[in-house]
C-alpha cells in the first residue's frame, strides 16, 4: 500500500532566504522517499525552519513547538521534529531544546541542511537517544571568517507553485550590524558563481515562472567574495539578458553598497523592477555610526534622491529600527523628520530587540518597553499615513500588473503587484496567475490598490 510511505510537513518562519531553503529541505526529504502531509499532525517528520532575528521571531517558534507536542500528544502520532535554520545556530536554543524540549530531536543549522534526510534517519534508529545536531561552529566578530557555512549549492528542489520563485545569488553576511544577528547565524558571505545563478534561472524560466527574487542579505556586495570581476550590476545585465524572463526583483540591498552604476543598469534594463528596497535603520547620523551602518542620513538622502532623478516612477521602501540603545528623544525625532522628508512608498518598522552576542546588546542606556512601544507607535502612524497619501495619489492611474493568486478577502477576484511592488486587488474577474495586465486604479489604502483590468498588458 503506498500509504505506508513516510512523510513529511515543513513549517517556515523567518525571511525569504528560509523559504527557499524549505524548498530544498522539502526536495530532499522525497528524494529520500518521503511524501508530502497534509498538516503536520499526519506527518513522520515535521521540520521548523526558524528565525533569529528578533526576540518575537524566536517566541512565534518556541510556542508554535508546544503546540505541535500537544497535538501530537493528543493523536499519539509522535514525529520525528526537526528544528533546522537560525535558531539552531545559537547555543541558547541547543540548551533549551536539551533541557527543556524534549520532543525536538535533530537540530540543524543553515548551512547543513543537506544532511537533513541523515540526521533524520539516525533519529529514527535511535528513539530515546539525546539530541542529534549539525551546527557550524560560533562566529564572533573577531573572527570573521573562520567558521564557514556550507554552501548548500545545487540541492534539489520542490518549489512552491506561483508565478514567482526565489533563487539565493549569495549566502551569509559579513557586515556586522551592531544590533543584527544575522552574520552569527548564517556565516561569511559567500556568492555564488554566476554560471550557477544563471542557470537556475533558466530552467525556472522555461518551467513558466515569471518573476524572479533574487535573495541575499546584502545583495549589492554580491561578488566581492569572487574572483572573476562580476558585481551586483553585470550579474543583473546577465539576467535581463534570459529569454522569457518578465520580472526580476533582488532582495535586500544595502545603501551603502548602492552605487550609481547599479542604478543606472538598472534604468537601462527592460526587467528589473522599479522597486528599491533601501534599509535605513535610523535617521539620527549618532545611531547609524552606532549600529555600524555605514553610510549618513545624509547620503542616504542623496541616493534617494539619485534614484528618483534618474528614475522616478521608481518605489522606495525601507526598514527601520526604534529603541537603539541610547536613542535619545532627539536621535528618534531625527527619524521622523527624515521619513517626513523622504516620504517613502513603505517601511518595516520595529522594536529594537537585544540578541545575546551581539555588539548592541551589550550596550548601556537599553530603552524601557514602554518607551520602544511608543516610539515605534509614533513612527508607524507618521508613515502608514504618507503610505497611505502616495497610494492615493495612484487612484487614476494605470498600473501593469502580474496576477499572482487569488484574494484572500474576495475569492472572485485574484490579486498581484505593480512593477513598484505594491500589493493590487483586480477587480475584473478573468486574469488568471501569470497574466501580465493594466489596472486602473479606483481605490487605495495603505496596504492595497485596487481596480479593474483596462487592456490586457
Ligand atoms: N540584510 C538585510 C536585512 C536583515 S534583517 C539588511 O541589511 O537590510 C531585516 C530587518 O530586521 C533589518 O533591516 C532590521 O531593520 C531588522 N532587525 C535586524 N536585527 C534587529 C534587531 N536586533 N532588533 C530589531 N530589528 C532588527
Ligand atoms: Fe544584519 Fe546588517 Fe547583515 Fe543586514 S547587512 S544581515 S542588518 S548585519
Ligand atoms: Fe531570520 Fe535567519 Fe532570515 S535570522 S531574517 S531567517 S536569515
Amino acid at each position: 500500500m503506498k500509504d505506508n510511505k513516510l512523510t513529511y510537513f515543513i513549517e517556515t518562519f523567518g525571511c525569504q532566504m528560509n523559504e527557499r531553503d524549505s524548498e530544498s529541505i522539502a526536495g530532499l526529504l522525497e528524494r529520500e522517499g518521503f511524501s508530502p502531509a497534509q498538516n503536520a499532525s499526519d506527518a513522520d517528520v515535521v521540520v521548523v525552519n526558524t528565525c533569529a532575528v528578533r526576540q518575537s521571531a524566536e517566541e512565534k517558534v518556541w510556542s508554535h513547538l508546544g503546540k505541535l507536542a500537544y497535538e501530537s500528544g493528543r493523536s499519539g502520532k509522535v514525529p520525528v521534529m526537526v528544528l533546522a535554520g537560525c535558531m539552531a545556530q545559537l547555543p541558547q536554543t541547543i540548551e533549551r531544546i536539551k533541557r527543556r524540549v524534549p520532543y525536538v530531536r535533530v537540530a540543524v543549522g543553515p548551512g547543513h541542511i543537506h544532511r537533513i534526510p541523515e540526521l533524520v534517519r539516525q533519529a529514527r534508529e535511535q528513539p530515546s537517544a539525546k539530541l542529534v545536531t549539525a551546527v557550524s561552529p560560533n562566529r564572533t566578530e573577531a573572527h570573521r571568517t573562520e567558521s564557514t557555512q556550507m554552501l548548500p549549492e545545487r540541492l534539489p528542489r520542490i518549489k512552491v507553485p506561483g508565478v514567482s520563485a526565489y533563487v539565493t545569488i549569495m549566502y551569509g553576511c559579513d557586515n556586522f550590524c551592531s544590533y543584527c544577528i544575522v552574520p552569527y547565524v548564517r556565516g561569511p558571505q559567500v556568492s555564488r558563481e554566476p554560471r550557477f545563478i544563471i542557470r537556475e534561472i533558466e530552467e525556472l524560466v522555461s518551467q513558466g515562472y515569471a518573476e524572479i527574487t533574487l535573495l541575499g542579505q546584502n545583495v549589492n556586495a554580491y561578488g566581492h567574495d569572487l574572483d572573476n570581476g562580476t558585481g551586483f550590476a553585470r550579474l543583473l545585465e546577465q539576467i535581463d539578458r534570459i529569454p522569457g524572463i518578465r520580472r526580476i526583483r533582488y532582495f535586500t540591498s544595502h545603501p551603502r553598497d548602492f552605487t550609481e552604476d547599479m542604478v543606472d543598469t538598472i534604468k537601462q534594463s527592460s526587467h528589473v523592477c522599479e522597486h528599491f528596497h533601501l534599509p535605513l535603520q535610523s535617521g539620527s547620523n549618532r545611531i547609524l555610526k552606532l549600529m555600524h551602518r555605514g553610510y549618513t542620513r545624509e547620503e542616504y538622502m542623496e541616493l534617494v534622491h539619485y534614484i528618483k532623478e534618474q528614475i522616478p516612477a521608481a518605489s522606495v521602501t525601507t526598514d527601520i529600527i526604534v529603541g537603539f540603545p541610547g536613542e535619545t528623544g532627539e536621535d528618534f525625532q531625527d527619524t521622523l523628520d527624515l521619513v517626513e522628508q523622504l516620504r517613502l512608498d513603505g517601511a518595516f518598522m520595529f522594536i529594537f530587540s537585544p540578541r545575546s552576542g551581539t555588539a548592541a546588546a551589550r550596550m548601556d542606556n537599553q530603552l524601557s518597553r514602554k518607551q520602544k512601544s511608543d516610539r515605534l507607535q509614533a513612527l508607524a502612524k507618521l508613515q502608514n499615513q504618507i503610505t497611505k497619501d502616495i497610494n492615493k495619489s495612484l487612484i487614476g492611474t494605470v498600473q501593469e500588473v502580474l496576477i499572482e493568486e487569488p484574494d484572500p478577502k474576495n475569492p472572485e477576484y485574484y490579486r498581484g503587484r505593480t512593477r513598484t511592488n505594491k500589493l493590487v486587488v483586480c477587480t475584473s474577474k478573468w486574469p488568471r496567475p501569470g497574466d501580465m495586465v493594466n489596472v486602473r486604479i479606483e481605490e487605495a489604502g495603505t496596504w492595497y490598490l485596487k481596480g479593474p483590468v483596462v487592456e490586457a498588458g
